[in-house]
């Protein structure tokens, strides 16, 4: 499939997406948004791939919506787009998505961010969300995300005051995972993917979606909801290599099955 907004490339189980609209620094228009969740979608269904990796370059992860699309149109059409729908169907995705970020991730970029499941970041990311700059505010789960993240203090001074941070106090916070030199930023993102990609792939995805319903669950249920989970990866052919290659002390070839 080819696309206007962003490129894909796949490498050893991995699906690379990258945001491709450097003129703008990534700016979110509806096409590029529609473009992501579609290849998100086929990356989730393909048997192949076990792990996506997102990203964009070194200047710009992405510098938030398109303001261009937002000038003009009035609450109504925007209403009516229902645009932030499309984005809801990232938290669909089954498969982990690893961010590889650098430079601006401010508005929509950051929203995009905090949809990844791990963050590798390089040193001269610049994180925030300046929506209130504009007279607006977050529409993509920033108030929401941002703050289940980094807590309710820090996430009110990035969301009043629209001031972003680097990339050193996003890791304070637990924003991000990791912060890299700018020059391996990608390729940390990539490997960390790889390994990821290694895995049972049904443990994997059990996995995730178990860690996202702590989220959203009172802790009893989330319990119940990981012994669920659990139970279920024990009927998994994987489940079987993975503890008979223990025993026979050899590398396990998982199958996903
Ligand atoms: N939308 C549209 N165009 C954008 C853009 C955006 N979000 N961000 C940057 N651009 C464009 C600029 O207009 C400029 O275009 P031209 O070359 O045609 O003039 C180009 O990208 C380069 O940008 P700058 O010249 O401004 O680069 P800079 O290095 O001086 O500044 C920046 C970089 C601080 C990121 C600055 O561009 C900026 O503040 N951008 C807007 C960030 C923002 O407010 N994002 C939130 C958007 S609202 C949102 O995201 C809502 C939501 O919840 C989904």
């Amino acid at each position: 499939m080819s696309y206007e907004y962003i490129t894909v490339a796949r490498e050893d189980g991995v699906g690379i997406v990258t945001l491709n609209r450097p003129k703008i620094l990534n700016a979110l228009n509806l096409k590029l948004i529609d473009e992501l969740v579609t290849e998100l979608t086929n990356l989730d269904k393909d048997s192949e791939i076990r792990t996506i990796l997102l990203t964009g370059n070194e200047k710009a992860f992405a510098a938030g919506a398109d303001i261009n699309e937002m000038a003009e149109a009035s609450a109504i059409e925007i209403m009516k787009r229902d645009q932030f729908a499309v984005w809801d169907r990232i938290s669909l995705i089954s498969k982990p998505i690893i961010g590889a970020v650098s430079g601006f991730a401010l508005g929509g970029g950051c929203e995009l961010m905090m949809n990844c499941d791990i963050v590798i970041a390089s040193e001269t990311a610049v994180i925030g969300q300046p929506e209130i700059k504009l007279g607006v505010m977050p529409g993509a789960g920033g108030t929401q995300r941002l703050v289940r993240a980094v807590g309710l203090r820090k996430a009110m001074e990035m969301l009043l005051t629209g001031d972003p941070i680097t990339a050193k106090e996003a890791l304070q916070y637990g924003l991000v995972n990791r912060v890299v030199p700018v020059e391996v930023y990608y390729q940390e993102a990539l490997k960390l993917a790889k390994q990821i990609a290694g895995q049972p792939p049904l443990a994997v995805q059990v996995i995730k979606k178990a860690a996202h319903k702590a989220d959203d669950l009172p802790l009893q249920e989330g319990m119940d909801y990981e012994r669920n989970g659990f139970y279920l990866l024990l009927a998994s052919e994987d489940r079987k290599e993975g503890m008979q290659a223990f025993l026979e002390k050899r590398k396990p070839r998982f199958t996903g099955k």
